[in-house]
């Protein structure tokens, strides 16, 4: 099947999904990211030229913090040169398009867009309409995708439990509004996880989720059992038309994180969270900030995984 994010020789042009992707790709990826961590560990020496004399536009049309300072950290170790448009002083609150704004940055010769947008399918849109040497990274659009975020979901497991093949990993929360349950899935499943769950309401996931290849619980008694990680996930808010809960308090007390409910999964079993998290209505902070978690550590892990995400497309041209 012909995937837009591949150039003809079946190269990286853009990165809009996980979805698709083969498993050379991702685990390419995964390598080259394990070879920026070691850059970042050199010392004095953080910055290699990979990008040299290269732009990159970081165009965020939603809230963003981890995103957007790593995606800005990645392209200046790469010596990219980088421009954060701030939307909320554009000219696109006085009526300008999606892609005349594109069109305008082009113009100011971008080589490469990092779109954040509410709406699903903008970065697809935006790939499809620039130049063929540009390439567009979806930094997450609406409820559809957010690869990067998967990508260094995936490094980070990895990284703690080095195989992908032996592993149980529960997605816990709202997986219905989510667009990295979605890319986290189709990675996992990708990269030959064996058993991936997800638990969540009835009211939080999707009609037919099972068709992505996951094992379905309601209930977190039996869904966090043995499993060898936790990937919790916010109740997204911004994305909920009417109340799909009773109460966030409601939901703690059933799908909430805590000690007692991490001592169904192993002993070693790590827990993650993309963040923001809201503490106290899926996650207790005594597991947040607990031995378990990883979840500072995924972001910094995002910083090589971007700029191997960066890399591999500046190469594919
Ligand atoms: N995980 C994530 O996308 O966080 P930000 O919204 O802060 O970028």
């Amino acid at each position: 099947m012909n995937n837009p994010q591949l150039n003809k020789h079946g190269e990286l042009q853009h990165l809009l999904s996980t979805e698709g992707l083969p498993a050379r790709i991702l685990t390419d990826i995964l390598d080259r990211a394990a070879g920026f961590v070691n850059v970042a560990e050199r010392g004095e020496i953080k910055k290699v030229p990979l990008l040299h004399g290269k732009s990159v536009f970081n165009v965020f049309f939603e809230n963003s913090t981890r995103t957007r300072t790593t995606f800005e950290i990645a392209a200046k170790r790469l010596s990219a040169d980088v421009v954060n448009l701030n939307i909320g002083s554009s000219s696109t609150s006085k009526g300008e398009t999606l892609l005349d704004t594109v069109d305008n940055l082009c113009a100011m010769h971008a080589d490469m867009f990092v779109v954040r947008h509410a709406q699903s399918g903008a970065a697809h849109l935006i790939a499809k309409h620039v130049a063929p040497e540009i390439s567009v990274i979806n930094a997450g659009d609406g409820r559809h995708a957010h690869p990067t975020q998967a990508l260094l979901d995936m490094f980070t497991i990895r990284h703690y439990k080095k195989e992908f093949h032996n592993l149980r990993i529960a997605i816990v929360g709202d997986v219905l509004h989510s667009r990295v349950a979605r890319s986290q899935i189709h990675a996992l499943t990708t990269l030959g996880v064996p058993e991936v769950r997800v638990i969540a309401p009835k009211t939080l996931l999707p009609t037919g989720v099972e068709k992505m290849g996951v094992r379905v619980f309601h209930d977190m008694v039996q869904g966090l059992r043995d499993v060898d990680v936790v990937m919790m996930l916010r109740l997204q808010n911004e994305r909920m038309q009417g109340a799909a809960l009773p109460s966030a308090q409601e939901y703690f007390k059933y799908y909430g994180l805590t000690q007692e409910k991490l001592a169904l999964a192993k002993e070693d079993a790590i827990v993650m969270h993309p963040g923001p998290m809201n503490r106290g209505v899926e996650i207790d902070s005594s597991v947040a900030d607990g031995s378990h978690s990883v979840i500072l550590p995924q972001v910094t892990f995002g910083i090589a995984v971007r700029m191997a995400v960066m890399s591999t497309l500046a190469g594919a041209k």
